[in-house]
């Protein structure tokens, strides 16, 4: 039986049988995603895959070869950059390389996005709305610092202060926790839980990370060679009875590559006993 693919009213965001190529390379090979509001949906595969690609045209960064986007019921993906400008306003977007200006302090990072849509007249009720953004990432009080001088947990805090400045209805996070120890993750973990909770955000997260992912994610997605192969709860995808969805989760390295580094003929031998550590 054909599944039958999803209606342009499906959910607030909706791919619906994009086919994107580069080039020769196929990336994305008719995918059809519904993004339910209000919800945390989470795109995993490994690396190369296509989940940022994905993710952008959501967003209509990307345009698809074939298919369609949808935002609020509206098709997006024909739109030009003048008539996208409407719709960009509601998303906030945490990129995944380079997401903040060195050459600007946190304060002025901030305000970019609102200077991008609106002439600044008052400049105490702009002094207050960053206040409040970096209060709610739990980083009020760094307005003049640059970001090299901030870690890379912090950096992220604060890029996503400036994501959600325009008060966003949806927030796209692309490997959010990537680069940083487990704690700092676990802090990234909880913001996205509460900027759900206090904004009621639609949140699209692309991460690796599967802890991550379990903890925030209504919905699990899995990209797999241009195609969705899971989607469901944490527990349906912890469960999960593909081979190649139970090897991602498990972080284990499939056969066909473990064949070639044997072939590498590269021994390792343990440098402890276990008595060492009594
Ligand atoms: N603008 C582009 N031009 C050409 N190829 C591209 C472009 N953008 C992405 N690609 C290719 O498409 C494929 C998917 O890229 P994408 O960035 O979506 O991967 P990803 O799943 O996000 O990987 P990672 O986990 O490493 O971030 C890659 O092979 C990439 O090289
Ligand atoms: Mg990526």
């Amino acid at each position: 039986m054909i599944k039958a693919s999803v209606q342009p009213n499906d959910g607030l965001i909706v791919v619906r049988n994009i086919v994107k190529s580069f080039g020769r390379l196929l990336v994305l090979d008719n995918v059809s995603l519904a993004v339910e509001e209000g919800k945390t949906t989470v795109i995993i595969g490994p690396s190369g895959c296509g989940k940022t690609v994905l993710m952008k045209h959501m967003i209509s960064l990307v345009r698809p070869n074939e298919g369609e986007v949808y935002f609020k019921g509206e098709r997006i993906d024909e739109l030009n950059e003048r008539q996208l400008a409407r719709i960009r306003v509601e998303y906030g977007f945490l990129f995944q390389m380079g997401a903040l200006f060195d050459s600007l302090s946190v304060y002025e990072n901030i305000i970019f996005p609102i200077q991008q849509h609106h002439k600044i007249t008052d400049w105490k009720a702009i002094d207050e709305l960053v206040k409040q953004k970096l209060a709610m990432v739990g980083m009020d009080g760094f307005q003049m610092q640059f970001p090299s001088n901030l870690s890379g947990g912090q950096q992220k805090r604060v890029a996503l202060a400036r994501a959600i400045a325009m008060d966003p209805n949806v927030i796209m996070y692309d490997e959010p926790t990537t680069g940083l120890d487990p704690i700092r993750s676990d802090v990234i973990n909880e913001l996205i839980l509460k900027l759900k909770r206090e904004l009621k955000v639609t949140s699209i997260v692309v991460t690796h990370d599967m802890k991550s992912a379990y903890k925030i994610a209504d919905r699990i997605v899995m990209l797999h060679e241009g195609k969705i192969i899971a989607d469901g709860d944490a527990d349906h995808i912890r469960n999960h009875p593909h081979p190649v969805v139970e090897q991602f989760i498990e972080g284990k390295i499939g056969e066909a590559d473990l064949a070639a580094l044997r072939h590498g003929g590269t021994k390792f031998q343990t440098q402890y006993a276990k008595d060492d550590f009594k």
